[in-house]
């Protein structure tokens, strides 16, 4: 996954970015930057207008989240101008787009002091992870336990490989709950028309986000995301392939974007741990309403009264309706995890 996303000619750092294969809340509609930036200024007030106030896009894809944040500080008539002590920052592992304005820092660092907030939105699904499967039962025995899968990066064909670490086995018993369930006995580890009920062992993206949390000094790390919780697994695991905005097996052959939903509770837990404070977890649904972007339709009634009023109204609820979609973009988790700040009034209706 590593090499098929981040290699020499890594889908993510070879190809023409991520908005010509697939759609984020971020190229969905401006109405995500924009609440992100009303985000931003309630956190801004609440840690006293500090300079500089850092924004930094980890997983940056082009900047084009970055960019529309700088846009809007440019119009903000705050108490306090941000524009002036705003610091962006995108870490991302493909190049500089060249189109890119020279105010925003790019690097494939993460910084190691931030005031401010630090965001991702769909990077820690990307964030490449293994992949197990329980191996066949002995023939009258009754324990069994995991075993990598392994994959022909040429093909996409999968076998059994050693058994998990240590490590990744508590990381499973902790967060994959359930005993796994081998195929049926008799098979070999190595017989690729048996069924596995694949895990995705999350402990990767654990510390990636514990690493991201610990350079927030003081703020706030929101990651946005598709994922799942400890009671209700994907059996069989998420693993899959998007090419020119198609889902497509997923070869780890550079061709296609890799990806695996994101187990966010066990993500979360891993910053609070280094935050030493409490995390909030919300539907993307409730975190745009509580922004500030419902998607309701204007009154009927406007539209006698106010016509233009009302079709502008009109047009800016469809542009939140794709991103509030439950059973879409709405459906996304945000992580906010604070250092040194109250969540409740930055989320407060
Ligand atoms: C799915 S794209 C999301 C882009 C953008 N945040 C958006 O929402 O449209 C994931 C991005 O994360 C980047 N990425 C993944 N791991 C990274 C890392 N360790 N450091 C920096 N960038 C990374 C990839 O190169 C890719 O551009």
């Amino acid at each position: 996954m590593d090499a098929a996303l981040y290699g020499p000619a890594g889908f993510f750092v070879s190809g023409a970015g991520p908005a010509d294969h697939f759609r984020t809340s971020v190229h969905a509609s401006p109405a995500f930057a924009a609440a992100v930036f009303r985000l931003v200024s309630r956190l801004d007030a609440a840690l006293g207008f500090p300079t500089p106030f850092d924004v930094v896009d980890v997983g940056a894809g082009r900047g084009e989240l970055l960019h529309t944040l700088a846009t809007l500080a440019h119009t903000d008539p705050g108490p306090v101008p941000l524009a002036r002590r705003l610091r962006l920052t995108a870490v991302e592992l493909a190049p500089r787009p060249p189109t890119l304005p020279p105010h925003i820092a790019w690097t494939t660092a993460l910084p190691d002091a931030v005031t401010g907030l630090l965001v991702a939105t769909e990077w820690l699904d990307n964030v490449p992870l293994d992949l197990a499967a329980p191996t066949p039962t002995s023939p009258g025995g009754t324990t069994s336990a995991y075993r990598y899968r392994l994959v022909d990066p040429g093909t996409g064909v999968e076998s059994a490989g050693p058994p998990v670490t240590v490590q990744d086995a508590a990381w499973l018993a902790r967060w994959w709950p359930g005993p796994p369930r081998p195929p049926a006995a008799g098979g070999t580890p190595d017989d690729p028309d048996l069924p596995v009920a694949r895990v995705e062992i999350g402990r990767s993206r654990d510390e990636a986000w514990a690493d991201a949390v610990r350079r927030v000094g003081r703020g706030l790390a929101l990651a946005v995301d598709y994922g799942h919780l400890r009671q209700a697994r994907p059996v069989d695991g998420t693993l899959t392939g998007y090419r020119g905005g198609r889902q497509v097996p997923p070869v780890p052959d550079g061709s296609c974007d890799i990806t695996a939903h994101v187990a966010v509770d066990s993500v979360a837990a891993a910053g609070a741990g280094v935050a030493g404070c409490a995390y909030t977890l919300l539907s993307q649904r409730e975190a745009l309403r509580a922004l500030g972007a419902d998607g309701g339709r204007p009154p009927l009634s406007l539209a006698g009264t106010d016509p233009a009023g009302y079709l502008r109204a009109l047009a800016a609820a469809s542009a939140v309706a794709e991103l509030t979609d439950p059973a879409g973009l709405g459906g996304h988790h945000w992580l906010l995890q604070p250092v040194g700040v109250a969540v409740d009034p930055l989320m407060a209706r």
